[in-house]
C-alpha cells in the first residue's frame, strides 16, 4: 500500500513512524503548504518525494492511502476529496469541528465504499484499556465519576487557540476524554459545560469545566 502524508506538522513524525512498522505500506510522498517542512520531513525519513500540493497528490492514481496530518479546519475537504478519489483515509482526531461535517465525511466515506480511520489513540493503548477493563468488570462499584482535570499550555501552533480553525483544548485535547469516555460508558444522557475564554492567545474557549452523564454508568457488567 502506498501512503501519502498530507501535513508535516508536530504530529506527523508519529505517523512516520507507525507506517514504518505496518509491513507492506511505504509512505512514498509527504506534503506541506510550507515546502521546508516537507523537505525536512523527506530527509529525515528518507520519503521519495515531496509535493506543496495536496489536491494533486489526492488526485494521483498511484497512491492506496491518504493520512492526514492537517489543521483540524481542513480535515473536511481533504477527507471528502480523498474518497471521492477512492482512496482510504486515516484522519488525524478531531474529525472536524462541526457535527454537520463529521456526519458528511462519514457518509462520503460509506458511499464511496472506503475505509475512513480516526485517530483516537486512547482505544489502542494497553494502560488507557486497562482501564476500561477495570471500570466495566465492576470492581470499582456501581457508580463511577471519572474526573479528568488538566492544564497546560496548549498547542504552540496558531490555528489551535482561533474557534473556526481548531477550536482550542476542549476539542482538540478534550476530545479524546469524550472519546473514551462514550467507548466505556455508552450513551451520553446529558452535558452540562461552564467555558471561558481567559488566555489571550485566541477566541477559542481555553477555561472550564464539562460534565457529562451517562445512560447506564457502567456500560458492561
Ligand atoms: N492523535 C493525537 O493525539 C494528536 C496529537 C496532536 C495533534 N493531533 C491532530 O493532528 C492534526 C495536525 O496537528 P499538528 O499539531 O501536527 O499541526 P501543525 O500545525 O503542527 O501541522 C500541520 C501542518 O499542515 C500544514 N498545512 C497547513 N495548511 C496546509 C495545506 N493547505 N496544504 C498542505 N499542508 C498544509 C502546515 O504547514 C503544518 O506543517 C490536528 O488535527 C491535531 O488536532 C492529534
Amino acid at each position: 500500500m502506498r501512503v501519502a502524508i498530507l501535513g508535516c506538522g508536530q504530529i506527523s513524525p508519529w505517523h512516520l513512524e507507525s507506517w514504518q512498522k505496518i509491513p507492506g505500506c511505504k509512505v512514498v510522498c509527504v506534503v506541506d503548504i510550507a515546502k521546508n517542512r516537507a523537505l525536512a520531513r523527506q530527509k529525515e525519513y528518507n520519503i521519495d518525494e515531496i509535493s506543496t500540493d495536496y489536491n494533486s497528490v489526492i488526485a494521483r492514481d498511484d497512491i492506496d492511502i491518504i493520512d492526514v496530518c492537517l489543521p483540524t479546519y481542513l480535515h473536511r475537504d481533504a477527507v471528502i476529496k480523498a474518497a471521492r478519489a477512492g482512496k482510504d483515509v486515516f484522519c488525524e482526531k478531531p474529525m472536524t469541528r462541526k457535527l454537520k461535517d463529521a456526519l458528511e465525511m462519514y457518509e462520503v466515506a460509506k458511499e464511496c465504499k472506503v475505509k475512513l480511520q480516526l485517530g483516537f489513540v486512547r482505544r489502542f493503548s494497553n494502560d488507557w484499556l486497562k482501564m476500561m477493563e477495570l471500570v466495566q468488570s465492576g470492581i470499582l462499584g456501581e457508580k463511577v465519576i471519572w474526573r479528568s482535570c488538566s492544564a497546560n499550555h496548549g498547542a504552540p501552533t496558531t490555528w489551535f487557540f482561533q474557534r473556526d480553525l481548531g477550536a482550542g483544548p476542549f476539542l482538540d485535547g478534550a476530545i479524546h476524554n469524550y472519546d473514551f469516555g462514550n467507548l466505556m460508558f455508552g450513551q451520553v444522557k446529558s452535558i452540562k459545560s461552564d467555558l471561558l475564554v481567559v488566555g489571550k492567545k485566541g477566541d477559542a474557549f481555553d477555561t472550564g469545566a464539562i460534565a457529562i452523564e451517562y445512560e447506564k454508568v457502567i456500560f458492561y457488567r
